[in-house]
C-alpha cells in the first residue's frame, strides 16, 4: 500500500502530537511492508511567522497533491489580536475549504481506563460511544456577508446553509449510522432559526432513504445537556459547524480529556485528518501534551484512505491496552488514585509503537 501522507503540524502543542501520530504510522507501514510517505510543510502562526500568510500557496499546493493531510493544530496567544482573515484559524478554515471535505468526522468513545478521569459518575459514561457528523464548510464559519464595522460600532456574520450542503452530510450520517447502531440525532435550533429550518425538513427528507435508522431530533442547548447526563443514548450526531465545534469539544468531558479526540474530514478532494483539540498555548514545548488524540487520528488515516482496517484497529487496540497497562498522560492523571506512572508525551508515542508492534507482528 502507497500513501502520500501531508503533515501540516502548526503551532503550540501541533508538532508534538503530530510526530508521535507520524511515529506510529511509520511503524505500522515497516511491520507490513507499506509505502508511506511524509512531506512537511507551515501553516497557521509559524506560517505567518516565516511567510508571512497563514497558508502558503506550496502548502496548499502539497496538500491537494497528497492522499491525506494530517494536521496539528494552529494558533497561539501573539496572533489573538489580528483580524480573522489574518490569523492562523483563517489558515486551517483556508485548507480546510480548498481540501473540499465538508463531513467532518469526530468520533467520541469512553476509555473505560478512563472513566476516573471524567467528572461524569462512571455508570454514566460507560460504554458511550458517539459518532459526532460536523459540517464543516457551511454556516457561520464561511457565510457572508461577515464585517465588523468599528466605525458604527457593529458587527455581522451570516448563518446560511443551502439544502445540498445539508443533504450531502446528512446521507454520509446516515449511511454510517447503518454502519452502527441505526440511530440519528439531528441537532439544530429550529425553534429560533431558519437555517434550522432547513436543516430540519432537509434531514426529515433524506431520513425517508434510510429507514433502517431511526432519526431524533434535539434542540442544540438540550443536546449540550442530554450529552453530559446520558452519553449513552446517542449513535450519529449530526450538525451544523458551529454546534458541532461546541458540542464535540463537550465530548472530551465524557472521554475524559478533549486530548482522546480525533478527527477526519471526508467528502472532499483529499481528507483532512486532525485531532479535534487546539494548540493548547498553555502547555506548549514541555512534552505535557496527550497525543492520544492525533496517534487516532493516524488510525483514522489508515482507515478512511487506505483501507487498512485491521492496522486502523491495531493502533486503536494499542491505545486501549498502554491505558489498562496503566500510563497515563498529565491531562489523564488528574485524580489518579492509583498512583499511575505519568509519562512524557514522546514516552506515551513509545508505548504505542511497543503495543502496535506486539498486535501487528503476532497478527
Ligand atoms: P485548546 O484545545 O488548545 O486547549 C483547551 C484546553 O485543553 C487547554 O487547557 C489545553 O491545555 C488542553 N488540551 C488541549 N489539547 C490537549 C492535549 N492534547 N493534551 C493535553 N491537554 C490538552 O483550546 P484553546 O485553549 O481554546 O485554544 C488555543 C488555540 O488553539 C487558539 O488559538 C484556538 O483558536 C486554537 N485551536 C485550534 C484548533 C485546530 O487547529 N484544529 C482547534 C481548537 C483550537
Ligand atoms: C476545531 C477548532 C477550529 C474550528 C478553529 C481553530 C478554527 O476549534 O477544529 O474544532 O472552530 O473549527
Ligand atoms: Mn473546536
Amino acid at each position: 500500500m502507497k500513501l502520500k501522507i501531508l503533515v501540516t503540524a502548526g503551532d503550540g502543542i501541533g508538532p508534538e502530537v503530530t510526530n508521535e501520530a507520524v511515529s506510529v504510522l511509520k511503524e505500522v507501514a515497516a511491520i507490513g511492508g507499506h509505502q508511506f510517505t511524509f512531506s512537511e510543510r507551515r501553516i497557521g502562526g509559524v506560517a505567518i511567522v516565516k511567510d508571512g500568510t497563514p497558508l502558503p500557496a506550496d502548502t496548499l499546493a502539497e496538500a491537494l497533491d497528497s492522499d491525506a493531510v494530517l494536521l496539528g493544530a494552529v494558533g497561539g496567544n501573539e496572533f489573538n489580536s489580528l483580524a480573522p482573515d489574518k490569523r492562523p484559524e483563517a489558515g486551517l478554515l483556508g485548507i480546510r475549504s480548498a481540501l473540499g471535505g465538508f463531513a467532518n468526522l469526530r468520533p467520541a468513545f469512553a476509555f473505560k481506563e478512563l472513566a476516573v478521569n471524567s467528572p461524569l459518575r462512571p455508570e454514566v459514561i460507560d460504554g458511550a460511544d458517539i459518532l459526532f457528523v460536523r459540517e464543516l464548510l457551511g454556516g457561520l464559519y464561511f457565510g457572508q456577508p461577515r464585517e465588523w464595522d468599528r466605525a458604527k460600532g457593529e458587527a455581522w456574520n451570516t448563518m446560511r446553509y443551502t439544502k445540498g450542503e445539508v443533504v450531502r452530510v446528512a446521507r454520509i450520517a446516515f449511511e454510517l449510522a447503518r454502519k452502527r447502531n441505526k440511530k440519528v440525532t439531528s441537532v439544530d435550533k429550529a425553534n429560533v432559526l431558519e437555517v434550522s429550518q432547513l436543516w430540519r425538513a432537509t434531514v426529515i427528507e433524506v431520513a425517508a432513504d434510510f429507514p433502517d435508522v431511526s432519526l431524533e431530533h434535539q434542540y442544540v442547548d438540550a443536546m449540550s445537556m442530554h450529552l453530559m447526563n446520558r452519553p449513552r443514548d446517542f449513535d450519529v450526531v449530526v450538525t451544523e459547524n458551529l454546534f458541532g465545534d461546541i458540542l464535540s469539544d463537550e465530548a472530551g468531558v465524557i472521554t475524559g480529556s478533549l486530548g482522546m479526540l480525533p478527527s477526519a474530514t471526508i467528502g472532499g478532494k483529499v481528507n483532512l485528518y486532525e485531532p479535534i483539540h487546539g494548540s493548547a498555548p498553555d502547555i506548549a514545548g514541555k512534552g505535557l501534551a496527550n497525543p492520544f488524540g492525533a496517534i487516532l487520528t493516524g488510525a483514522l488515516i489508515l482507515r478512511h484512505s487506505a483501507g487498512l482496517e485491521a492496522e486502523a484497529l491495531a493502533i486503536e487496540t494499542a491505545v486501549r491496552r498502554v491505558l489498562e497497562q496503566g500510563f497515563r498522560t498529565p491531562d489523564l492523571a488528574r485524580a489518579n488514585p492509583e498512583g499511575f506512572p505519568v509519562l512524557s508525551t514522546t514516552e506515551v508515542g513509545v508505548k504505542v509503537r511497543e503495543n502496535v508492534k506486539a498486535l501487528l507482528v503476532n497478527a
